[in-house]
């Protein structure tokens, strides 16, 4: 989170640096909570494409809240991108999609399932929309993917999706996989923005379906041998069947005393004068190459 932009009036913005969290997004999680009690009884969490780590910050927190150190929470945080430790949480660099990273998890959870896997990932934008809402769905199911892998039956999945045109056939195929399939808007995710967080609940495996990740295998074979893919849906991309279409319910979640996301606050005199350190610095941010070239005069405008 950067030092001053106009952002500043953005009430979570100010709220995450106030309250020592490294992103806003952590309030949609804590929202999410409030909604879902999904925090309840979890020992064992991945937090999926985690950094800057706001949501692990969160997980941290509150699943320790009353507990002693012999009884505190696994939790594994993975990203592309290195993160700066948090007290807790084991951080592991590496890409959601491939299936060392699933066996790396294993491992550190000594080979037991987990109760909770959450993603917000994101992929970098290319501002090619069908492209893009492409590449997010994609990412999303490599999430579920790694889930079935390691969630334990009755475990809570969580991730952020854009909903799209395509949307239903993701709300489908989860809704094979989990007793109570979610979507949920919490009030820090701005109104004008298509994405959302799909809650997934009650982890059912499909009989007989032993999930494993394989580098030759797409994600649609993935899910054709769990009979939840394009299998069941026609050529045309139709539904076969209207009774296959499946519209997840939609709920709001948050206090209404929480503020709006998409509202400017005009701060007071004294707020306005104090500016917010960030709370925790890129650690390898995209520009850093660039203003090294620049420090060195290096850097040359394309012709
Ligand atoms: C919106 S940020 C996550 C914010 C985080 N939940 C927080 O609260 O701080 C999205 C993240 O997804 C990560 N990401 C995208 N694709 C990934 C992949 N294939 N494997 C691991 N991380 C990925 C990006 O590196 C980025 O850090």
């Amino acid at each position: 989170m950067g030092k001053a932009s106009k952002d500043k009036r953005d009430l979570y913005y100010r709220r995450a640096k106030e309250e020592g969290y490294r992103a806003r997004s952590a309030f949609k999680l804590l929202q999410i909570n409030e909604e879902f009690g999904i925090f309840s009884g979890v020992k064992r969490v991945v937090d999926l494409c985690a950094a800057p780590g706001s949501w692990s910050q969160v997980l941290s927190k509150e699943l320790n809240k009353d507990t002693d150190e012999t009884d505190r929470a696994k939790i594994v945080a993975v990203d592309l991108q290195p993160m700066t430790p948090i007290d807790g949480v084991t951080c592991l660099q590496a890409d959601i999609t491939h299936p060392k990273t699933l066996l790396k998890i294993l491992q550190l959870f000594g080979g037991e399932p987990a109760d909770f896997v959450c993603s917000d990932g994101a992929p970098d934008v290319t501002g090619l929309h069908d492209l893009d809402e492409y590449i997010q769905a994609q990412l999303v199911l490599c999430a579920l993917q790694l889930t079935t892998c390691i969630l334990r039956p009755g475990g809570t999945f969580v991730a952020k999706i854009f909903r799209g045109r395509d949307i239903d056939l993701l709300y489908s195929q989860f809704s094979y996989l989990f007793e109570s399939v979610v979507c949920a808007k919490p009030r820090s995710s701005r109104g004008t923005s298509l994405e959302a967080f799909i809650v997934c609940q009650g982890y059912r495996p499909r009989p007989n379906w032993k999930p494993e990740l394989d580098l030759t295998k797409s994600t649609e074979e993935f899910f054709e041998d769990a009979q939840i893919g394009k299998s069941y849906i026609g050529n045309d991309m139709e539904f076969p069947d209207a009774e296959e279409r499946s519209i997840a319910r939609f709920v709001a979640c948050g206090d209404l005393e929480d503020g709006d996301s998409d509202a400017t606050y005009v701060l007071n005199t004294n707020e306005r004068k104090r500016n917010l350190e960030p709370v925790q610095m890129p650690t390898a941010p995209p520009y850093k190459k660039a203003l090294e070239l620049k420090r060195k005069g290096e850097m040359q405008r394309k012709s």
